[in-house]
C-alpha cells in the first residue's frame, strides 16, 4: 500500500486532524485495500467508546410540504407530481406513542420547510412529547429557521437538531441551490443551532452533482473544525422529477470510506448507516455499521403518507410498518455482531483540542 496514504491514515488516528490537501490525498487515494484498513481503525476507534452498540432514532415525517428548490431533492416546490401531506399533531403524537412503544427513546421530526409549522405549532408539538415521553429526546430537522424561532424551539424541550451543509464548499453549494438560499445562512443557521445550546447535527450526500476530492476535503475539515454531535451523510440518488434526473448515483463505497475517515476524525461522533445508503444496496446500512457508523434511523411515519415523503427514487421502507423496520433492523444488527439498543443515545462530548 501507498506509504505516504498510509501515513495520513497514522496522522488521523492519532491527532484527529488533516490539512486540505491531505484529506484530499486521503479522498482522492481510495482503493479496496486503504478502505478496509480505515475502517478496521474506525471499528476500533467506534468500539472503544461506544462498544456493539448501535443507537436507533424514529423517524417522523411530519411535512413534505417545502417552500425550497434544492435541485437535488424530489420535494422541492416545482416538483408539481409530488403529493404533498402534512401529518396532524394528534398523528405525530401517535407515531411516538407506537415507537415508545416499540423501544424508541429519539425521536425525530423532519419535514420541508413547510410555513404552516409556525414556531406556535412546533412548540406545543415538542411540548406534548416531552411531557408524555419525558425519557426521550426530541431531535428536530426542520431546515433553516431564525435564531428566535431555534431558541424557542429549544426552550419547548428539543434536545437536538440536525441541519445537512450540504456541501462546505460555495460554489459547489450553488450548483446544488437556487439562487435564494445561501450558503452564508446555511452556515449561520449552523452556528446559531450550536449558540443556543442543541447537539448539532451537519452533514453532505456523498456523490452530488458537482462534487470533488476538493470539496468534500473541504466538508471534512469542516467537521473537524465546527465539530458537531451528528454527522448524516449518504449517497445522491437521483429523483426522476428533479433537475439531477440523469445524473449519476453516488456509491455506497466511497460513503463506507468517508464514514471510516468521519469517526477518524471524532471519535465518539454520532454517525448514522442512512435509509439512502439502505436503498442503493440491500446490505448499505450493515455495511455502513462496519465501517464505523453507529446509528441507524428507521421510519415511525404512518404508512399512507411514507411513499409521498420522496427525496430520491426508490426510499425504502416506504411499505412496512414501524414494528417491522424495527424488527428488519434487529436482525440486520444481530446478523453483524452488533447490538440496537433503548436509550436515547446522547452524544458524548467531543474533546477540543487542548483536551486530547
Ligand atoms: N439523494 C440523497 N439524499 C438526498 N437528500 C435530499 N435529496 C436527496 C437525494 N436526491 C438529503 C439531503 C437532505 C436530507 C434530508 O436528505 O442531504 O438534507
Ligand atoms: Fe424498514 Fe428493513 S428497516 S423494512
Amino acid at each position: 500500500m501507498n506509504e505516504h496514504l498510509l501515513s495520513l491514515v497514522r496522522k488521523l488516528k492519532e491527532t484527529h486532524s488533516l490539512s486540505l490537501a491531505e484529506y484530499r490525498a486521503l479522498v482522492e487515494g481510495q482503493t479496496p485495500e486503504l478502505a478496509a484498513l480505515l475502517a478496521k481503525e474506525a471499528d476500533e476507534a467506534r468500539r472503544a467508546v461506544y462498544g456493539n452498540e448501535v443507537f436507533v432514532r424514529g423517524l417522523i415525517e411530519i411535512s413534505s410540504f417545502c417552500k425550497n428548490d434544492c435541485r437535488y431533492c424530489g420535494l422541492r416546490r416545482s416538483n408539481g407530481q409530488a403529493e404533498r401531506y402534512r401529518l396532524t399533531e394528534d398523528e405525530i403524537l401517535s407515531c411516538a406513542r407506537e415507537g415508545y412503544g416499540l423501544g424508541f427513546r429519539t425521536f425525530v421530526l423532519q419535514g420541508g420547510e413547510d410555513a404552516w409549522f409556525t414556531d406556535e405549532r412546533l412548540c406545543a408539538i415538542v411540548k406534548e412529547i416531552k411531557t408524555e415521553f419525558p425519557d426521550c429526546a426530541v431531535t428536530l430537522s426542520l431546515g433553516e429557521r431564525s435564531c428566535e424561532s431555534y431558541l424557542a424551539l429549544y426552550k419547548a424541550g428539543a434536545d437536538r437538531y440536525l441541519l445537512r451543509h450540504e456541501t462546505a464548499d460555495e460554489e459547489h453549494y450553488a450548483k446544488l441551490h437556487p439562487a435564494e438560499l445561501h450558503f452564508e445562512n446555511r452556515m449561520r443557521c449552523l452556528s446559531d443551532l450550536r449558540k443556543v445550546g442543541y447537539a448539532v447535527g451537519c452533514g453532505f450526500m456523498v456523490g452530488s452533482p458537482g462534487q470533488t476530492a476538493k470539496t468534500l476535503a473541504k466538508d471534512l475539515k469542516f467537521v473537524e473544525t465546527f465539530r458537531p454531535e451528528m454527522c448524516g451523510i449518504g449517497p445522491f440518488i437521483p429523483h426522476h422529477a428533479t433537475p439531477f434526473a440523469n445524473e449519476k448515483p453516488g456509491s455506497v463505497e466511497q460513503t463506507c470510506y468517508l464514514l471510516s475517515v468521519l469517526r477518524l476524525i471524532h471519535p465518539s461522533l454520532l454517525l448514522p448507516a442512512t435509509t439512502a445508503l439502505g436503498t442503493l444496496d440491500a446490505r448499505g446500512r450493515e455495511k455502513g455499521i462496519l465501517a464505523g457508523a453507529n446509528v441507524v434511523m428507521p421510519n415511525l411515519s404512518p404508512v399512507g403518507v411514507r411513499k409521498k415523503y420522496e427525496l430520491y427514487n426508490g426510499k425504502i421502507c416506504t411499505g412496512e410498518e414501524s414494528a417491522q423496520c424495527r424488527d428488519c433492523l434487529d436482525l440486520r444488527m444481530k446478523s453483524i455482531g452488533y447490538r440496537v439498543v433503548v436509550s436515547r443515545g446522547d452524544p458524548k462530548p467531543i474533546p477540543r483540542k487542548g483536551d486530547l
